[in-house]
């Protein structure tokens, strides 16, 4: 069965208080959910222990991003056993941010994957096309060569582990959500790429959409064939909207 998945990106934002109040919040939250959905919050990394000292167990972390290093001379990073250490069970690897400001290439988001898949860490894969590559009829080409280049020899059982995340750069942060059929076209797509891996997987497999998801408009995205839930940033700060587009998802 496909896992309906709601996860909050911080990405920088909050200090050591905004963060313990927003992850009592959720805790809060999820308290009143359906056991069905998984939510997940993704703090800046050095306010995981403070998020960590904070959520009840129904709440899952996840890190924004992680290394694809075991550990030595990377200055900056952090590496996936450390994110274990603090009970971070999901990542969020290849997120359009990262690709366009930090040099993530699909080269190093596949060795980010492999490496989360290795130390246990389910990794949320994003994909997207910018404007431009839509406006020019790329859309299929640029999410199929994403993913086949992070998801290229994994085994099936490997496969099952990752969540994939559609987010088109162009509705990230800018208030413009791609329709519900813009994003449901796309999720198909990525479903039938997963089956010509495996079939089995991508009957199984949770695709969430990310990009301007708000409380107005998650019920409607979250309704579509293959959209098994939500990457939330900017909402994901503010609790009572957080909350609508948890349940918009029950
Ligand atoms: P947004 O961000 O909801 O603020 O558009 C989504 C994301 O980047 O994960």
């Amino acid at each position: 069965m496909r896992r309906k998945i709601v996860a909050g990106n911080w990405k920088m934002n909050g200090t050591r208080q905004i963060a313990k109040d927003l992850a009592v919040g959720v805790s809060a939250i999820v308290e009143g959910l359906d056991k069905s959905v998984e939510v997940l919050i993704a703090p800046p990394f050095i306010l995981m222990a403070d998020v960590v000292a904070q959520i009840s167990s129904d709440v899952n972390l996840a890190s924004q991003n992680v290394s694809g290093f075991d550990n030595g001379a990377f200055t900056g990073e952090v590496s996936a056993d450390m994110l274990v250490g603090f009970g971070c069970s999901y990542s969020i690897v290849g997120h359009s941010e990262r690709r366009a400001l930090f040099g993530d290439t699909n080269e190093v988001v596949s060795a980010k994957v492999a490496k989360c898949i290795d130390k246990n860490i389910q990794p949320i894969l994003c994909v997207g096309e910018t404007l431009e590559e839509r406006e020019s009829g790329k859309i299929f080409e640029v999410v199929g060569s994403q993913l086949r280049a992070a998801l290229k020899g994994l085994s099936q059982v490997q496969l099952g582990k990752v969540v994939i995340a559609y987010e088109p750069v162009w509705a990230i942060g800018t208030g413009k959500t791609a329709t519900p059929e813009q994003a449901q076209e796309v999720h198909e797509f990525i479903r039938r790429e997963i089956a010509v891996i495996d079939k089995a997987v991508s009957d199984v497999i949770s695709i969430i959409y990310g990009g301007s998801v708000n409380a107005g408009n998650a019920k409607n995205l979250f309704a579509m064939a293959d959209i098994d839930g939500g990457l939330i940033g900017g909402a994901s700060l503010k609790l009572e909207e957080f909350e609508v587009i948890c349940k918009a998802i029950g």
